[in-house]
């Protein structure tokens, strides 16, 4: 009967304790506060809204000797960039636009556009999720010119006009023959082949081009075109011979040719 007046006591006097000592916690927002009284103290505890990050104490206690043991937390927005207001990053697209100027929450999707004279590489749209990342990634508007390309060792090209849909040539110096593609165009940023390659002429056939020496007089020999075209064809892909180097080997039995009929 003793213990259960005590208790009671004690309870009521915490209760109005709290009532009158705690003073009332400043509303935090984008939270949920939870309170529970235990133990002799009042404890409350903050939960920030997704998308918040708590700043400060997560859970205060109160007591009738010392009120609240700190102050409230702040819920603020977990961002990722400064600039940000919304649930994900703000979009951002040089050179380009993209379809929403508001804040992004989450699952919304927002498309992409690049200016004239830039093509969009990437995906032209990507979603906010609630990790509050974009997948997929932001594209890039690229510039459709192209810079002017490298020349390649012991060649270079011929043009001036870089811009998106001109031509360019290539050529090697003497002794040397390109390997590659000669002409090339600029398309949407980017040349139509790679740097072609200048090949030093050598003085000696490789067995691959005797290999092709052969296949040739077997042509001009033959009596059977459509046969004729249809082995010499099959013995090139024997050898392994790529077009670019047949046209190669040709110019390396030329300049072996000239230099025999030198005195
Ligand atoms: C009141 O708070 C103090 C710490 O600030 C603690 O030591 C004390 O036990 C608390 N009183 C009760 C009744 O819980
Ligand atoms: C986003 O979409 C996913 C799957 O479609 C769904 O589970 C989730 O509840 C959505 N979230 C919001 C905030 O709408
Ligand atoms: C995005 O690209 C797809 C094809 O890759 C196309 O069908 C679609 O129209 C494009 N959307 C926008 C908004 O440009
Ligand atoms: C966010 O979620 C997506 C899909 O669930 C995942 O692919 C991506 O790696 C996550 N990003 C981070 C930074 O956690
Ligand atoms: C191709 O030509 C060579 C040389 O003349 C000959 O020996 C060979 O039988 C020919 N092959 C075919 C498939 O005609």
């Amino acid at each position: 009967m003793f213990f259960w007046f005590i208790c009671c006591l004690v309870d009521m006097w915490l209760i109005s304790a709290s009532d009158e000592i705690c003073p009332e916690l400043p509303p935090v927002d984008n939270s949920i506060f939870v309170a529970k009284e235990g133990e002799g103290q009042i404890l409350g505890t903050y939960l920030c809204n997704s998308g918040y990050h708590l700043v400060g104490e997560k859970t205060l206690f109160c007591n009738a000797s010392k009120g609240w043991n700190a102050p409230a937390p702040e819920c603020r927005y977990l961002c990722l960039f400064s600039s940000s207001v919304g649930h994900c990053p703000d979009p951002l697209l040089v050179n380009g636009e993209f379809s929403s100027l508001e804040p992004v929450n989450v699952n919304d999707t927002i498309t992409f556009k690049c200016n004239e004279h830039y093509v969009l590489k990437g995906s032209n749209w990507s979603r906010c999720l609630e990790n509050h990342t974009w997948v997929p990634p932001f594209p890039v508007c690229k510039s459709r010119d192209c810079g002017p390309p490298e020349n390649p060792t012991h060649g270079y090209f011929e043009g001036i006009d870089f811009n998106s849909g001109s031509t360019i040539t290539y050529y090697c110096e003497a002794r040397y023959c390109l390997v590659g593609t000669q002409h090339q165009q600029c398309i949407d940023g980017e040349w139509s082949s790679t740097l072609p390659v200048c090949e030093l002429i050598r003085e000696a056939p490789k067995p691959a081009e005797l290999e092709l020496e052969k296949a040739l007089l077997a042509f001009q020999e033959s009596e059977e075109l459509c046969k004729a075209v249809e082995n010499f064809t099959q013995r090139l892909k024997k050898s392994g011979l790529m077009m670019e180097k047949v046209k190669c080997s040709l110019e390396i039995r030329k300049a072996d040719l000239k230099a025999k009929m030198l005195p």
